[in-house]
């Protein structure tokens, strides 16, 4: 989401860790133990796995040294955003903690797209999560999310919020994003209101 859209609604995270009842007999202990494992593996943790994309002709990446920004650049130009300047695009990336794409390996073009940037340890902000509209409805953008997500969470990042645009704002509550959580308010700079 681009903070040229100033009517954003503030989302966000944060995960608790699922908790053991005292109260659990021996089965039932075998069974969430084997359960708890297999969400672990990667097949599980995520409603489409890695290689249930690769089979479908999709690659993920986890940088953007093989990205063509002017590719993504017509990707972001595609569902709406403006036009940026793709050296600022760059810029941007480069000052960019975690970052996901996921390319369409017979076309050779990116699809998918989300980044986080944040302090490393606390805090992390999510913006462009975009799907190439030919690409939307398939499950893209929630694989892309979902890893994205992960991986803040791994890194010991709780704190995890993103603006929405309310006609978005099904796909991210799923994902575990609320909106003005404990009625917190997302606020964002104007220069039009600000009083001279
Ligand atoms: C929003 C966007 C990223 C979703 O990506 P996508 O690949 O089309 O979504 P997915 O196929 O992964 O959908 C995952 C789930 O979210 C649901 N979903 C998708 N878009 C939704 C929306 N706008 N509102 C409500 N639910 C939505 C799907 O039905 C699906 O549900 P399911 O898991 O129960 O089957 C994509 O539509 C997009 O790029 N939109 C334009 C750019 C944009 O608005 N970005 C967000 C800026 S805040």
């Amino acid at each position: 989401m681009l903070l040229q859209s100033i009517s954003t609604t503030f989302t966000s995270t944060r995960f608790s860790t699922l908790k053991t009842s005292p109260f659990i007999s021996q089965n039932s202990i075998k069974r969430s133990t084997r359960i708890s494992a297999q969400i672990l593996t990667n097949e599980n943790k995520f409603s489409v796995s890695d290689q249930s994309l690769e089979s479908r002709g999709f690659n993920l990446h986890r940088t953007f040294e093989e990205l063509d920004l002017d590719q993504l650049n017509t990707v972001f130009v595609a569902v709406g955003f403006p036009k940026r300047d793709t050296n600022k695009i760059r810029i941007a990336l480069e000052h960019t903690d975690s970052l996901l794409w996921i390319e369409d390996t017979r076309y050779r073009k990116p699809v998918a797209f989300a980044r986080a940037t944040g302090d490393g340890v606390f805090n992390a902000i999510i913006w462009d999560v975009v799907v190439d509209p030919s690409y939307q409805g398939i499950g893209l953008g929630k694989a892309v999310m979902e890893r994205l997500v992960e991986e803040l969470l791994q890194r010991g990042i709780s704190n995890i919020a993103l603006y929405s645009e309310p006609r978005v704002l099904g796909f991210y509550r799923p994902l575990g994003f609320t909106a003005d959580p404990d009625g917190i308010r997302g606020m964002v700079y104007s220069r039009k209101q600000k009083k001279r």
